[in-house]
């Protein structure tokens, strides 16, 4: 199993402490995700962005929350046999998984890179396609993990901490 790690920067420190803390979530929610069912997904973020707003958390970070959400949805529902969301909701931040039942990625490297896509006819005949999604994930993510390798499933973890200067 093959996998990639990113943590922005200014997060190293508090992604730490998250992993080491061993806290628990004040909640938590967990979503199914359909193969190919591009009608429904993208619910799971809408319904946890709702959430988060109703919490207080401020527009900049709900927007990068709903980008992160999407594309990894959408990546389930187009790539995989389908899967389930799990939102970790804590005071301070979001930590959510995404799992899916494979067949998962030949190479983790090759999947972020801009512009590369397995994407067939019928996903780009849907607008999906441009291999920007996971690369987007990375821009707006403060943490992202993946774990994954050729028939096999696919695990991506994020966080995003609600407060973005501390
Ligand atoms: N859950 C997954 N399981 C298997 N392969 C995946 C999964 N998510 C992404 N990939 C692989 O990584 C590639 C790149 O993903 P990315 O989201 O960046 O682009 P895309 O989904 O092809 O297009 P876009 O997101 O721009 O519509 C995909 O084409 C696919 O090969
Ligand atoms: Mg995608």
């Amino acid at each position: 199993m093959a996998e990639y790690w990113y943590v922005r920067p200014e997060k190293e420190e508090a992604v730490n402490f998250f992993f080491n803390s061993g806290r628990k979530p004040d909640y938590t929610q967990k979503f199914e995700i359909n193969e190919k069912d591009f009608i429904h997904t993208g619910r799971a973020t809408a319904e946890m962005k709702l959430l988060l707003k109703r919490l207080g958390v401020e527009a900049t970070v709900l927007r990068r929350f709903a980008i992160i959400g999407y594309e990894a949805e959408i990546n389930i529902t187009a790539h995989s046999r389908g899967g389930e969301m799990i939102c970790n909701v804590y005071p301070d931040l979001v930590h959510v998984v995404f799992e899916d039942k494979g067949p998962g990625m030949k190479d983790i490297e090759q999947s972020m890179t801009p512009g590369f896509s397995t994407a067939d006819q019928e996903i780009r005949e849907l607008g999906f396609g441009a291999g920007l999604g996971l690369p987007n994930i990375k821009k707006n993510t403060d943490m992202m993990h993946i774990t994954s390798a050729e028939n096999s499933n696919t695990v991506l973890e994020i966080i995003v901490f609600f407060k973005e200067n501390e």
